[in-house]
């Protein structure tokens, strides 16, 4: 019926009405008010009232075809109540955790009658100098799958339509340099980088947003093998693509369009429905289409796509918003309550010797040290949508509202501003360390340092922060460390000299609860690496799932795989995350260990909290195929599954891999399973250990187009 549907209205659009559908502009300039009751804008960003939404769905109204408007926003990890950003959900390994999380922020963002979303960002990034690592889900392509459909999931659950982003290998340019280039050989591409954007497809995301960054010389925004090939015709996407913020135009930038007139072509040739932002596609394709460069059958395609996914998504058969709905509907009780739980998962504590944490009772006094500790602002992080900082709860107030109750004192003392370029309050933090019985600092990046157009060729903690951190230690008082940030951070002597370090990410409106929950030990943390945390930024580009090389690291043999100034091993590997109890993994068992077509490896564990407290485990399984016809990685993550466990409790996991998830790409995205043995390797972090191996019987192939 929605086909019909769809082809009746485009049988009934002049070219300049299907051209004013795949045009997408943000409030304000360029935008006329008029435009949209003229039909030449079909879609509209940054509207983020409903005020402005319903003026606009009003002059739709007014249009000859009345066709309603999509109204987009960069809705990446709330609205107004801002939950933690991704890279910190996707610590928390756990879809039922990302669901809830997308399920708000669409709530809220749809209240006001945003219906479209620039989110998930589905870009694998191997290198944290990339700033915007914070807006995805790491290093990961199983991981990476599982959460981008979970978001996808959510962000229509709470009445979202999603844009899978940035199409593709935008998060693997070189250097780690926002925007610049990328080179990934297909097998690769299919292997590593695509996974998540196909699971955003399965999940059932309404669009796909191209990226800026060229692929193996051929920009993405007129990539008809990305767009076209293994978009549309293997994996049968019937969405639409927008270009990323004036995308189309920057092909002349890219050196592939001589004018905005080639660029449009190429642009909607390719398999880029709607140009974002570079007016382009309304200025040239009327002409570009008259003069027979581009067959009026490609707009038409274009348009359907978008008017497809308009009546999927009931734009049609809607009313208008209610212009009176304000978004300090938010935060309310249940969603501050739903961002406290979600980011209380997303904690990694990365290390905690001599169990420093949780603050124990016998504890009196606090000292609450460094900038980030009452940073309202910093904490919700890049991207915050209508996150107002007013709302946020900081760290210090977290402790202070735990501590008062308790008749503990709390001392603050800031050091130093956000970026710490200067000690001038060092003093005062050191004899506010010296009178209390535990410190707690409060460190790392501000918001600035992080996300798109934020790479850093320097991750050290920022400025004088492992100056300031080294002095702390030398008072021999208790520390915790909470590190603040969008990606990991050079710790350089601070891992040595700090027992306990807590990655706290930027958590959002509920920091401070969130984070006095974990530190005072009413909650155990629960987060693993979904990103290896390097030692030194000259290890980047770095990542578990690496293929072996013909000299393994030996480390007395400088011909090895070693660097001659720093360590090889990363400081904490991916997957890496300690809880306040401890969990033994015992009685591993395989199911069918010989495999055919079709069959699946089975491995069941039992898993004992043997601690004293609650806690949760991510139990993780690994494998490797040793010997094939190329190159297998070292290690790579095939399933995983959180579960919570009283103290002593067991609790037996299976985890499923189906064999056609064993194998490998060719370069035209072929799968080749080969026969022969496969590793299997469990336990809570990539180091797990071996558990033993399976067999795969016969080799087989699935084609591009059959593989689901
Ligand atoms: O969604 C974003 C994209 O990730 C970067 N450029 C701008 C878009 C819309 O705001």
């Amino acid at each position: 019926a929605i086909e019909r549907r769809v082809n009746e209205l485009l049988g009934q659009m002049t070219l300049e009405e299907k051209i004013g559908q795949l045009n997408l502009v943000s409030h304000g300039p360029p935008l006329r008010w008029e435009d949209i009751s003229e039909g030449k804008a079909g879609a509209l960003l940054n509207f983020n009232s409903a005020q402005d939404v319903a003026r606009a769905q009003a002059l739709a109204r007014q249009s000859r075809l009345k066709i309603p408007p999509l109204f987009g926003l960069d809705v990446l990890h709330g609205f107004r109540t801002q939950f933690p950003l991704p890279l910190g959900e996707a610590a928390a390994f756990s879809p039922r955790v990302s669901r809830l999380a997308s399920e708000w922020a669409a709530k809220e963002a749809a209240y006001v009658g945003v219906n479209w979303t620039f989110a998930p960002m589905a870009d694998l990034s191997r290198d944290s100098r990339w700033g915007r690592i914070v807006e995805g889900f790491g290093e990961d392509p199983t991981l990476g799958a599982a959460v981008t459909a979970a978001r996808v999931e959510g962000f229509r659950k709470g009445g979202l339509a999603a844009a899978a982003k940035h199409f593709a290998g935008y998060g693997a340019p070189q250097g780690g340099r926002d925007y610049d280039t990328t080179y990934i050989p297909r097998a690769e591409m299919y292997d590593t980088y695509l996974p998540p954007f196909r699971a955003a497809v399965e999940a059932g995301t309404a669009s796909f947003m191209a990226a800026f960054n060229a692929l193996n010389g051929e920009p993405s925004t007129a990539n008809p093998w990305l767009l076209t090939d293994v978009l549309r015709t293997q994996w049968g996407f019937d969405g639409f693509v927008t270009s990323d913020w004036v995308g189309i135009g920057e092909l002349i930038n890219h050196g592939i369009a001589a004018d905005g007139a080639e660029a449009a072509r190429k642009a909607i040739l390719a398999g880029v429905d709607m140009d974002m932002m570079g007016q382009l596609y309304i200025k040239h394709l009327p002409d570009e289409v008259r003069a027979g460069r581009v067959p009026e059958s490609v707009i038409d395609e274009s348009v359907r796509r978008v008017l497809r996914t308009k009546f999927r998504m009931g734009l049609f058969d809607r009313p208008d918003i209610d212009p009176s709905r304000l978004d300090t509907a938010f935060p309310s009780p249940e969603s501050r309550q739903a961002a406290r739980e979600v980011a209380r998962e997303t904690f990694v504590l990365l290390q905690n010797r001599d169990d420093v944490l949780p603050v124990p009772s016998s504890v009196r006094s606090i000292a609450v040290v460094g900038p980030l500790a009452d940073a309202p602002h910093d904490q919700m992080g890049p991207h915050a949508a209508r996150g107002h900082k007013e709302d946020s709860v900081t760290i210090l107030e977290g402790i202070r509202r735990r501590a008062q109750p308790a008749g503990l004192s709390v001392r603050h003392a800031p050091v130093c501003d956000l970026f710490c370029r200067n000690t001038d309050g060092l003093p005062a933090a050191l004899e506010a360390a010296r009178q209390s019985d535990f410190v707690i600092a409060v460190f790392g990046e501000p918001q600035e340092l992080s996300g798109e157009a934020a790479s850093r060729a320097h991750m050290e903690l920022s400025g004088k922060q492992i100056e300031v951190l080294e002095e702390l230690a030398k008072t021999g008082k208790p520390i915790a460390l909470v590190i603040m940030g969008g990606r990991p951070q050079i710790l350089g002597p601070v891992a040595e000299r700090i027992p306990s370090i807590l990655m706290a990410w930027y958590p959002g409106t509920e920091t401070g609860p969130a984070v006095a929950d974990v530190l005072f030990g009413d909650v155990s943390p629960s987060g693993k690496l979904p990103v290896t945390w390097p030692r030194a930024t000259g290890q980047l580009p770095l990542y578990y799932n690496r293929l072996p090389t013909g000299r393994p690291t030996l480390p007395n043999n400088r011909f090895t795989l070693n660097y001659i100034d720093e360590a090889i091993t990363p400081l904490y590997p991916f997957g890496w995350g300690l809880s306040y109890t401890q969990f033994a993994y015992s009685d591993v068992r395989m199911g069918q260990k010989q495999l055919d077509e079709g069959q699946i490896l089975e491995v069941s564990v039992n898993v004992k909290n043997t601690g004293a407290r609650e806690g949760q485990e991510v139990v993780q399984l690994y494998t490797r195929d040793p010997v094939a016809s190329r190159s297998r990685p070292l290690r790579e993550l095939k399933a995983f599954e959180k579960i919570a466990l009283k103290p002593g409790e067991t609790k037996q996991v299976t985890l499923r891999v189906p064999v056609e998830s064993l194998g490998f790409h060719l370069d035209d995205g072929t799968y080749l399973v080969e026969a022969g043995a496969i590793q299997v390797f469990v336990g809570g972090s990539a180091l797990a250990d071996p558990v033993g191996e399976a067999e795969i019987l016969k080799t087989f192939r699935i084609p591009p187009m059959e593989r689901r």
